[in-house]
């Protein structure tokens, strides 16, 4: 189904099953442990034997010896491979760094050999006589150090364009009468999902099945294969549940191909997963940034220029942190300039993390606004929508399909108290604590991926969705089956849905709040050929076809869907130009209420509210679960997450969750979400748009911000640490 033109009246409008709050489907399997991560399959004959990663103890330089005797000789082990056995590899296209590195270094805990014994801690303790000597080269490991001047030189693709200039920022700004200019810092962060990178590997001749942990099923298929030499259709990738990804598992990792290249050399399957302190410095991360801003306004408020530099850094031939992206949209000003730039680091590779490019970018930006509020002697809200603005500001003949900011901040308001905030910081006291709200924007754009699926009546009338779409504890499952139960009728029991095989067809996977949309609307597109197919046999013109309570009613008939069992439509969505002709984002206001003890500088959050406006919102508890979830990464990431760079030897020195501190639910006491009631009809036939990102995208600063007006210190380098106070 190609969709090219804004949605009319279809059956998701019905609203009988989407929309209504819909507890997860796999949360029962899930609580009962009856829903196996790629760790817990065990059924595979022969037995798997486990790998055991060896990876790079040193950052950059190259391996000039690895003796594998004692190795080798230890008890239970099969075979080790390394560079020199694995055969020549190729790349995949989604992953900078080599994941099995020699004898040149690039990182540290970059994967240098896989060694496969009978049991794990065989594996693990041949794994340490693996005796490697280094020769150590000099990397460059400090961001700030390798600052570049110039925007990065790649440009298009996901990341965008690397510098945007719109009229005349330099004068624009130097004549402003009221101005800021302030340099934001956000550190390296681990995505710390729950369930680590684990692959289970088996060949069946030219044949490899993997079971594992991934987001984007074909993307890493796909790598899997390039990186192999084989071709994609030898590859089947089965990931159906997923402990969490953050996108740390958007792509091909060490574990699948060592897996793979394990099992190989061994000639039976192979089972492994990457021990918890390998991931950080083995897997990616998101990179640090350095951010300046630059705003002009004039004295009634109104910005007349804006600008954006962001620093990053990566490993030869990645990618930027785009932190400066939301900048070219979020507020109006006649003059404006943005740039992404690109460092070169020695460093783990960086890549995509919990609302990539936004997540950091809004942690400066609005701080940055809340600054600039006082620099005026405004209130932040009323700044903020001062600069509101309802065309895309770089291409002011692009309007936004929907824009309800106002009505977040507005809402959020009312439901907060914001009017009873004392403007004034350091001035409310609870007892010990100071007392302080803050406000951010949240903003994050809406992204149309192309996503398949196959629907089928079963003999006892129930409807089967098949996809590679996964569900990552997102409720992927369940708003698919409450796709298919509307577009068809049927209660939600009577949908089985079947996620995560590469055997399916190609979904648009999970990324980039993307996949909510996307993959209901691939089944929307795949239940209305179903339909037309049903109608056909039922001699019934399609139009007049009605599906309810289990059944196909027309001419005169009600014939129960059971009558068509074997009829299989298989189709998806597929986007033209839409998105093009005008801008497709999701809105937000965060608030946030903090403690900061007087005397120690203890910071607690102490209330937390999100407004969302985000489309039709397809399941209001698994929406706000997201939404919830992403508050407290973002609590996280303004006031914990920090990964530490030993800047001589170049690693993540706490690499592990005892060093890499996240909150939990304990930390914050209340949280409350509200989502605008709207339906974008330019999204997809869903008329839903991508909410879990959002929720990431801004809170950051609204917790910085209220610490500000708790305590009077402007903290702009995260995390806003204790002793920063002090
Ligand atoms: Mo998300 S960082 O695109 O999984």
């Amino acid at each position: 189904m190609r969709f090219d033109q804004p949605a009319t009246t279809n059956p998701i409008d019905q609203g009988r099953v989407v929309g209504k709050p819909t507890p997860r489907i796999d949360g029962p399997l899930k609580t009962a442990g009856a829903a196996p991560y790629a760790y817990e399959h065990h059924e595979l004959t022969p037995k798997p034997a486990i790998g055991y990663v060896v990876c790079a103890g040193i950052a950059k330089g190259r391996v000039a010896a690895m003796d594998l005797r004692a190795a080798r000789a230890a008890p239970g082990v099969i075979t080790i491979v390394t560079s020199r056995t694995a055969g020549k590899l190729g790349k995949g296209k989604m992953n900078t760094a080599r994941l099995l590195g020699g004898p040149q270094v690039d990182h540290y805990h970059q994967a240098l050999a896989v060694v496969v014994a009978e049991t794990f801690e065989q594996a693990r303790a041949a794994a340490a006589l693996v005796d490697i000597r280094y020769e150590t080269a000099a990397g460059r490991f400090d961001l700030a150090a390798q600052k570049p001047r110039a925007p990065l030189a790649k440009s298009g693709g996901a990341t965008g364009q690397a510098e945007t200039k719109v009229g005349d920022f330099g004068a624009a700004f130097a004549k402003a009468p009221v101005q800021l200019d302030a340099t934001y810092t956000t550190p390296d962060h681990g995505h710390a999902m729950m369930e680590p990178h684990a692959t289970l590997a088996a060949w069946n001749g030219r044949k490899l099945t993997v079971w594992t942990s991934n987001q984007m099923i074909d993307w890493t298929v796909g790598d899997l294969a390039l990186t192999l030499g084989i071709p994609k259709s030898d590859v089947r990738m089965v990931s159906p549940y997923v402990g969490g990804g953050f996108g740390g598992k958007l792509f091909l990792r060490a574990d699948v191909l060592l897996a793979a290249l394990g099992a190989k050399a061994a000639g039976r399957p192979v089972k492994l997963a990457l021990p918890r302190p390998l991931m950080f410095n083995n897997t990616t991360h998101r990179p640090a940034t350095i951010q300046r801003i630059r705003f002009g306004a004039d004295k009634d408020g109104r910005l007349t220029a804006i600008s954006h530099e962001g620093w990053s850094g990566d490993l030869p031939g990645g990618g930027p942190e785009t932190s400066v992206n939301q900048t070219r949209l979020l507020y109006a000003a006649e003059h404006r300039y943005t740039a992404n730039r690109l460092a070169v680091l020695d460093l783990p590779e960086g890549n995509a993390m919990r609302a990539p490019g936004e997540a950091p970018g809004m942690m400066a930006l609005e701080i940055a606004m809340d600054e600039m509020a006082e620099k005026l002697g405004l209130d932040p809200i009323a700044f903020r929508l001062r600069n509101d603005t309802m065309v895309d500001p770089e291409k002011p003949q692009r309007p936004f399909t929907q824009r309800r900011l106002a009505d977040c901040f507005q809402l959020g308001a009312e439901r907060f108290g914001w009017s009873k905030r004392n403007a004034k910081p350091a001035q409310v006291r609870d007892g010990r604590w100071l007392v302080g709200q803050g406000v951010a924007a949240a903003f994050r754009n809406n992204m149309l991926m192309k996503s398949k699926a196959r629907v089928r009546v079963e003999a006892d009338g129930r409807v089967a969705v098949e996809t590679d779409m996964t569900d990552i504890g997102t409720g992927s499952y369940t708003i698919i089956a409450q796709t298919a139960a509307e577009v068809l009728g049927l209660p939600l029991e009577q949908v089985v849905v079947r996620l995560g095989d590469s055997a399916f067809p190609v979904s648009c996977g999970s990324g980039g709040q993307w996949g909510g949309n996307n993959a209901c609307a691939g089944v929307y597109a795949a239940c209305m050929k179903l339909r037309g197919l049903i109608a056909q046999q039922a001699g019934i013109a399609a139009h007049a076809a009605e599906f309810t309570g289990g059944e196909v009613r027309g001419g005169g008939k009600a014939q129960p869907l059971a009558r068509f069992a074997g009829l299989v439509a298989e189709d998806g969505i597929e986007y033209g130009d839409i998105d093009k002709r005008a801008q497709q984002s999701t809105f937000g206001a965060h608030f946030v209420e903090v403690g900061v003890d007087a005397f120690t500088g203890e910071i607690r959050v102490r209330r937390m509210l999100a407004v969302c406006a985000a489309g039709r919102i397809l399941n209001p508890i698994a929406a706000r679960s997201q939404v919830i979830g992403a508050m407290t990464m973002g609590v996280g990431a303004a006031l914990m997450e920090e990964l530490q760079v030993d800047k001589r030897r170049g690693f993540f020195v706490n690499h592990d969750l005892a060093g890499y501190e996240v909150p939990v639910h304990a930390d914050i006491p209340h949280q409350d979400v509200v989502f605008l009631d709207e339906a974008d009809p330019s999204s997809s036939p869903m008329k839903a748009k991508g909410v879990g990102e959002l929720g990431i995208c801004g809170v950051g600063a609204a917790v910085a911000n209220a610490i500000y007006n708790a305590t009077g210190v402007r903290v702009r380098d995260y995390p806003i640490t204790l002793e920063k106070l002090l």
